[in-house]
């Protein structure tokens, strides 16, 4: 199928060099007015002006072209949100009410609620549940102008459920048309049985479940959420040598409620992102400008905690690639609306709308190491895009809250957004 999307008030293609952006780059949005988009299939084939891109068409004969006039509104590249855990079996509602009158997110963890009781939860949810429930948030997703998605696994605790939240994961994306990337988060929290035991969950991960997980090629990265409630820098670095070993690509949940140095860890390790970075200092971001690992910034789960933002602006002058991501999951941040995630960058962490929308993107990319195949609006690249029902790119973010998202293209067709419960 070939299709036209005409007179964009504006188009952002982002283009550029197939890698993260970083520094003036970081504002760079390849702006077009008057913006048209040729694609062909799952590829754009042309991007640029209306003129530009149509003129070649009127000399030539032509394949039917759908025609998609764009006049008034805003095409962006598909969203790139490279951190989520939408797997998941229930929301918890109970935590909620808990934390808002005054427990933390530890405190909550350590009396019952929290990871674990997610995870007893979802041990007793059938392939089914957990399928159609991922389903309904990768329509929502893309509903928002998401095109690709990262998931964790993490709330299983056993080859078994991790198996099983990676293979909902999978099944979730075909009907939808949103691109998953998966990842395997084994490392999440210690469970009860194994507190007094800890090196041998360790060893469980490291000999039973990473060499299953890459033989069944159930994931492309490995996370492990290192922090003080959760594992230490050791016990993390032991597990992403070992994924690295699998030919797994690595990220980590680093430095989010405490300073661990995790952060550092995946610097020297050559991850392919540290994600939260709450709690990180300017020797950290020095490391960061220094390496090609990406900074994934959640901002949408400080919001939701209430916690101190990490600090965009330092790192951004300190030459840090950051990205942005929803962390969507239901412990700390209940949302999947990347547009929301701009609002609290721009407005809590004082990102530029341009730097917001080249993070929330290319960037995003780069944190999938896809760089070179989303994120942008080039010929070549995959046809994902977002179309806004605005006419300045600056009113996705200033419009809080609201979804002015009106159509979303994955690989050259338009997304599945309204979720029907199949
Ligand atoms: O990214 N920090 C660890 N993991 C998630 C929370 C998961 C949960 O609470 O269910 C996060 O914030
Ligand atoms: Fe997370």
């Amino acid at each position: 199928m070939t299709s036209l999307f005409l007179h964009a008030a504006q188009l952002l293609t982002l283009r550029g060099p197939a890698r993260a952006r970083r520094g003036p780059e970081l504002r760079e949005l390849g702006l077009v007015r008057d913006g048209a988009v040729l694609t062909k299939g799952s590829l754009i084939v042309a991007a640029g002006t209306t003129d530009e891109v149509t003129k070649p068409l009127r000399s030539r004969k032509q394949a039917p072209i759908t025609e998609v006039d764009c006049s008034g509104k805003l095409i962006a590249p598909g969203f790139v949100d490279s951190h989520t855990h939408v797997v998941f079996p229930a929301p918890r509602l109970d935590d909620y009410e808990r934390r808002l009158s005054g427990a933390t997110y530890e405190e909550l963890a350590r009396s019952g609620g929290g990871i674990r009781s997610t995870v007893e939860r979802l041990r007793s949810s059938t392939g089914k549940e957990l399928l159609t429930l991922a389903r309904r948030w990768l329509c929502e997703a893309a509903a928002h102008g998401s095109t690709t998605i990262e998931i964790k696994s993490g709330y299983g605790f056993e080859l078994k459920h991790e198996l099983r939240m990676l293979r909902a994961a999978k099944a979730a994306a075909p009907r939808t048309g949103v691109e998953v990337v998966r990842t395997f988060l084994g490392a999440h929290t210690i469970p009860s049985e194994y507190e007094s035991k800890r090196r041998a969950f360790v060893s469980l991960i490291i000999e039973q479940m990473l060499p299953q997980i890459a033989k069944q090629r159930a994931a492309e990265f490995c996370d492990v959420f290192c922090d003080r409630s959760a594992f230490t820098v050791d016990e993390a670095r032991s597990v992403l040598e070992a994924a690295r070993t699998h030919g797994l690509k690595l990220k980590l949940h680093a430095d989010q409620l405490t300073r661990t140095g995790a952060t550092r860890l995946g610097v020297e390790l050559g991850a392919t992102s540290v994600d939260h970075l709450d709690c990180t200092n300017e020797g950290d971001w020095k490391a960061l400008a220094g390496s090609d690992t990406i900074a994934t910034l959640l901002p949408a789960s400080n919001f939701f905690l209430g916690t101190p933002y990490p600090q965009a602006r330092a790192m951004i002058e300190a030459g840090v690639a950051v990205a942005l991501a929803t962390d969507f999951n239901p412990g700390t941040s209940p949302t999947i609306s990347m547009p929301l995630v701009m609002a609290i960058a721009c407005s809590q962490m004082r990102m530029s709308p341009a730097e917001a929308w080249v993070a929330a993107t290319i960037n995003g990319a780069a944190a999938l190491a896809r760089a070179d195949a989303c994120g942008s609006i080039e010929p070549g690249k995959r046809a994902d895009l977002a179309v806004f029902a605005v006419d300045d790119f600056r009113a996705v973010p200033y419009f809080a809250g609201m979804n002015l998202c009106e159509m979303t293209v994955c690989a050259g067709r338009r997304c599945r957004t309204g979720y029907t419960g199949s």
